[in-house]
């Protein structure tokens, strides 16, 4: 009985070695893993339109300023119409230009009424993004 068992932990062991040792090659053979690799030539057009790292989008800011109605509100120069003119808005800042987007009432323009629809607030990120970097070009 004690025979067998010893037996018995032997095999267990000596089959928990083979794996071992395998699963070590196989790491050997590929450092990173299981990363698979991608031939070169299929990484430039995966499907999305918009790479990963190409910082915002200032064409898509500017259609979405008209898109989204903001210039029934605002000029892009001084003058007025329901909201201020947004020419030289970049000196306020990133955060303060889109917190003005997303809540609007937070902080309001002297002069001006609570007008601008709070709607806004749920714009997709990388849309908020690229019109804060086409407020940032107007002067
Ligand atoms: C219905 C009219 C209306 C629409 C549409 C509108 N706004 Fe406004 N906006 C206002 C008014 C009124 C103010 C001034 C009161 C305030 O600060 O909320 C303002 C203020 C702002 C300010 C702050 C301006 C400053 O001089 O500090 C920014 C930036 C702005 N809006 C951007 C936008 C953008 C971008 C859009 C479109 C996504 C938009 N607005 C749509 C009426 C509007």
């Amino acid at each position: 009985m004690f025979k067998r068992l010893n037996v018995v932990v032997i095999f267990v062991l000596a089959a928990f070695a083979m794996f071992a040792v395998a699963a070590c090659a196989d790491a050997e053979d590929n450092p990173f893993g299981t990363t698979t690799p991608v031939p070169a030539g299929e990484v430039a057009d995966s499907g999305s339109s918009e790479p990963a790292s190409s910082g915002p989008d200032i064409g898509n800011g500017e259609s979405k300023f008209t898109g989204l109605g903001c210039s029934g509100c605002h000029t892009t120069g001084t003058d007025k119409l329901i909201g201020p003119g947004l020419a030289g808005i970049s000196s306020k800042g990133d955060d303060y230009i889109r917190e003005s987007i997303t809540d609007p009432g937070s902080e309001l323009v002297d002069g001006y009424s609570n007008l601008m629809p709070t709607s806004f607030g749920d714009l997709p990120a990388s849309d908020l993004d690229d019109l804060v970097a086409y407020l940032n070009t107007l002067n």
